[in-house]
């Protein structure tokens, strides 16, 4: 396995590098590595001839007030992950390396971020979506690889990639979770030992709204007040939303109908947690 610290390094490689049979397979990542994290590169790995992991903790993507100096860095730990899963190439760069002091451009996507994590996180996707474009044009991947856990994220990359040309075919791959239902994510480990046993009811609450509009239940005002009154009895969690969706525009919807996405996050302490769940309803 190759490590790569250096833009020219990767470019360099790149340059040299031609996999066109099966393709050449990115999985971009801030590290502290999970479970959900190494299913996206075994993902990768079965699909792809060559399979390159970004770890970079973007400081772009955090807010003044949130954990980017606190964010979990177990660089070597990470490295024998990748190298378990058969990874060809990690790109491994420094916030300088990455961010040079003149750096000053940015990518937005416009509608699709301003909702839910959007509101919440002001700057949190156009952090994404600039980190995102600079990585996909330095290792021009054919495929790329992300979790559902974070749906809005996904939207939101596969709108700018349609919007710019970029070229990637988009593979979403399925939310990993403990086996009580709370969705794996690096700053699970963040939590008190109290908040941890209570953190699945945000998944729960989300899976009681989606079986509720798979039994009938038309109204999202009555879904949303279903999920919230389940979070409220079974925790001190403060919710910052749980919404019945649209699966595409993500725009909340007054009639449960179609393909639907719950989107909820909830707040913990200071633990912050996001989740979602897909629903289809025809009739
Ligand atoms: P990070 O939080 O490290 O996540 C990297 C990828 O792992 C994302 O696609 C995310 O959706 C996926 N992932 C996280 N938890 C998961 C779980 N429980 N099951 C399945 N997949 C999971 O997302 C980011 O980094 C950054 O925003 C990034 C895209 C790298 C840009 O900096």
């Amino acid at each position: 396995m190759k490590i790569i610290r250096t833009v020219r390094g990767l470019r360099l490689w790149r340059k040299r590098h031609s996999s066109e049979r099966l393709g050449l397979g990115f999985v971009p990542t801030m590290g502290a590595f999970h479970i959900g994290h190494q299913s996206l590169m075994q993902r990768a790995r079965r699909s792809c001839e060559t399979v390159v992991v970004s770890i970079f903790v973007n400081p772009l993507q955090f807010g003044p007030t949130e954990d980017l100096g606190e964010y979990p860095r177990p660089r070597q730990t990470d490295l024998a992950l990748c190298r378990k899963e058969g990874v060809d190439v990690v790109f491994l760069p420094s916030r300088k390396e990455f961010y040079p002091p003149d750096f000053q451009s940015s990518v937005t996507v416009s509608r699709l971020g301003q909702h839910w994590e959007g509101a919440h996180r002001r700057t949190h996707f156009q952090g994404v979506t600039t980190v995102v474009t600079k990585l996909f044009n330095l290792v021009r991947p054919h495929r790329v690889y992300f979790g559902q856990k974070d749906y809005q994220q996904f939207c939101i990359i596969k709108q700018m990639v349609r919007d710019l040309h970029q070229g990637v075919d988009m593979v979403m791959c399925p939310t990993i979770r403990e086996s009580d239902g709370l969705a794996l994510s690096s700053r699970n480990g963040y939590l008190s030992s109290l908040a941890r046993r209570t953190a699945p009811v945000l998944y729960h609450a989300l899976h009681l709204g989606a079986s509720s509009i798979r039994d009938g239940e038309k109204s999202s005002a009555s879904v949303e007040a279903l999920m919230q009154s389940y979070v409220q009895k079974a925790s001190k969690a403060k919710i910052d939303y749980l919404a019945v969706c649209h699966a595409e525009t993500l725009e909340p919807l007054q009639r449960a109908q179609g393909r639907m996405v719950l989107l909820g996050a909830v707040r913990l302490g200071k633990v912050r947690l996001i989740d979602n769940v897909l629903v289809k309803n025809q009739k």
